[in-house]
């Protein structure tokens, strides 16, 4: 049987007051599929993964992520590890627009290019944390890459090709919106959409104005043609890595209305997400349980059971469990956390 091994883990403490936050360096890598950008955040922590995010249609990895990123509970979080924030191609600010009759590559081929950014680093392993159109091509990495990914974030995966009945939809739903409004509809909730908050505002001006809506519009299309990812619980195509999975509670497709958050919880519930994700960590053993909040250790306590040994790291099993951070409830042994917020 394999032996648990600890792992070392050194606590770094948070920025005090007035210390400047870690640098952000911006790269571009040439790939078979035309070239990348991404930001990089923090210094590679030893014998630990780096958190490589991918963001969603419509949005670049500032507008997706900066709010959860920049959360103040999630700063104790990050500081243990760096960041790596992947724009899709086209995607990063400034970008100039493709020329007409430009190929824009399939949600497999943006997978694909993952491997040149990790390479171009020297980073062996990640923990992918995604969104919508992101999460479906960290997926897609997972898959074809098991053994460098330990453990992923999935907000609002939707790994199935559009049906036939989706398509109409689509088509239909085409002749009378503009593209913003088509995506903002993929984004958020029609309740969310009318309600018209602050929030909604800001977006709806980011994504009505963007200099770059030409591209966007390509990737939008790169995800309306996406393949199905082929998943099947207990069947041979599986990710072999922890899941956290999380649904916000007014994603355009969720029914099951749970809690009190948006289509784009990384966006309305950083704290909710943040904590959820301590847990996530800790069960992978990447978080000592004095790092986190007296409420969430004690919480933990109870949540969470090192259950099985995969590798030599410790994996744990998220037991069925309501707290303040949503509804955790428990997945295939050992690999899966369901989280609403
Ligand atoms: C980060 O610290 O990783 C981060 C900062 C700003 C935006 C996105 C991510």
């Amino acid at each position: 049987m394999a032996e648990l091994q600890e792992v070392q883990i050194t606590e770094e403490k948070p920025l005090l007051p007035g210390q400047t936050p870690e640098a952000a360096k911006t790269h571009s890598v040439e790939t078979p599929y035309g070239s990348v950008t991404f930001t990089v955040y923090g210094t590679p922590k030893p014998k630990r993964p780096a958190i490589l995010t991918y963001h969603d249609v419509g949005l670049n990895y500032k507008s997706c992520f900066q709010p959860l990123f920049q959360f103040e509970d999630m700063q104790e979080i990050i500081q243990n590890f760096v960041r790596v924030h992947v724009d899709a191609p086209g995607m990063e600010e400034g970008a100039p627009v493709f020329p007409l009759g430009y190929q824009y590559p399939s949600l497999d081929q943006l997978a694909d290019m993952i491997p040149c950014v990790l390479q171009y680093l020297n980073f062996s392993t990640i923990i992918g944390v995604g969104v919508g159109a992101g999460a479906y091509i960290l997926a897609r990495y997972a898959l074809n890459h098991p053994d460098t990914v330990e453990g992923l974030v999935l907000i609002n995966i939707d790994p199935n090709a559009k049906g036939w009945m989706d398509w109409a939809a689509h088509k239909l739903t085409g002749l009378t919106s503009s593209i913003p409004e088509m995506i903002l509809g993929h984004l958020f909730s029609q309740e969310e959409l009318s309600g018209n908050s602050e929030l909604i505002q800001k977006y709806r001006n980011i994504i009505t104005h963007a200099p770059n809506l030409d591209n966007i519009e390509l990737y939008w299309n790169s995800y309306n043609n996406r393949r199905d990812l082929n998943f099947e619980r207990g069947g041979d195509i599986t990710l072999k890595c922890p899941v956290m999975l999380v649904v916000g509670d007014q994603a355009p497709h969720e029914d099951a209305v749970m809690a009190d958050s948006g289509g784009q919880p990384q966006l309305t519930q950083p704290g909710k997400l943040t904590e959820a994700f301590k847990y996530f960590l800790q069960g992978m053993g990447y978080m000592a349980s004095s790092c986190m909040t007296r409420l969430s250790r004690s919480r933990t306590a109870s949540l969470t059971s090192a259950a099985s040994v995969d590798g030599n790291r410790s994996r744990s099993r998220t037991l069925s469990q309501s707290s303040e951070s949503g509804t955790l409830s428990s997945g295939p042994p050992g690999h899966t956390m369901e989280v609403s917020c």
